[in-house]
């Protein structure tokens, strides 16, 4: 596993480029948890959470949320805005192959390709013990990448992302070499660049990390390797009338597992 330290340490600077309006995606998983289960969603788990964008959407509809992540300057961020939105999280400085709750929760989650950090079949099988160890009984596990279309074997694709809050600017280049997965491990060498301009100055984040590529089929299999989990939906969108297809409407990978036991 390789990470995106020089980033990912940045929190404000990550957040300004990033931060986005998830109510749509949390009404999703509100609802998809209710189909599913017949239950009312009452505790969620953000994993990979960086600014916990999830984790405080769901505490402002007082369902119960935690917060995990490596990187502690993303935890402090995501406290202190959590703070200023006066709810209440718990967020906790773990690695996401291994880690342990107070309490399970209904439903984890893992948003915008936090998971394809993980480079081997080994951490993801290890990382699915961890996840269904801390769900409840027939819990859920939502997982939310790029659509294998717009990110693949063929073309990584270049994505740039950007913000601008009090005269700080912030432009973020994912990726910067044209990278390749290769076509046995389905690891790729990543350079990425975060641009800021403050007060009239400026610099240049340059970062490099592994992503796996993850397809649908692995990752149904892998999930059900773990012996924990059985895929029991696959979404295109966070609308739960977008099935995973081709189509433009289906604009991401959304695989929704359930804990078997
Ligand atoms: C792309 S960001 C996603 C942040 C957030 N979920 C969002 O929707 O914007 C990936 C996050 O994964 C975290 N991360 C990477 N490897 C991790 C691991 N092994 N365990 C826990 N968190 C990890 C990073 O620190 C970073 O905050």
């Amino acid at each position: 596993m390789a990470e995106y330290n020089q980033v990912y340490q940045k929190a404000v600077y990550y957040d300004i480029a990033f931060n986005r309006d998830v109510s749509r995606e949390v009404d999703f998983m509100v609802a998809l948890y209710h189909r599913q289960t017949g239950a009312d969603l009452h505790s969620t788990l953000d994993i990979a959470c960086g600014p916990g964008y999830h984790a405080r959407e769901f505490a402002k509809r007082g369902i119960r949320a935690v917060g995990l992540d490596l990187r502690p300057e993303m935890l402090v961020f995501a406290q202190e805005q959590a703070a200023l939105e006066n709810v209440t999280i718990q967020w906790i400085a773990q690695d996401m192959r291994r880690f342990e709750l107070e309490e399970p929760v209904d439903m984890a989650i893992s948003m915008f390709d936090g998971i394809d950090a993980l480079l081997t079949n080994i951490d993801l099988i290890q990382h699915f013990q961890a996840v269904a160890a801390n769900l409840t009984e027939n819990g859920l596990f939502l997982i939310d990448v790029t659509h294998p279309r717009d990110c693949s074997f063929q073309d990584y694709g270049t994505f740039v992302y950007n913000g601008c809050r009090n005269e700080t600017v912030v432009d973020v280049v994912w990726a910067t070499n044209m990278p390749t997965f290769d076509l046995v491990s389905a690891v790729a060498q990543v350079n990425i660049e975060m641009r800021v301009s403050e007060n009239g100055r400026q610099q240049v984040i340059s970062d490099t990390a592994y992503e796996r590529l993850l397809l649908p089929q692995e990752l149904a299999l892998l999930a059900e390797r773990s012996g924990m989990f059985q895929a029991v939906g696959w979404y295109g969108d966070f609308d739960l009338n977008q099935p995973l297809d081709n189509s433009p409407a289906s604009r991401r990978l959304i695989a929704i597992m359930q804990k078997v036991r």
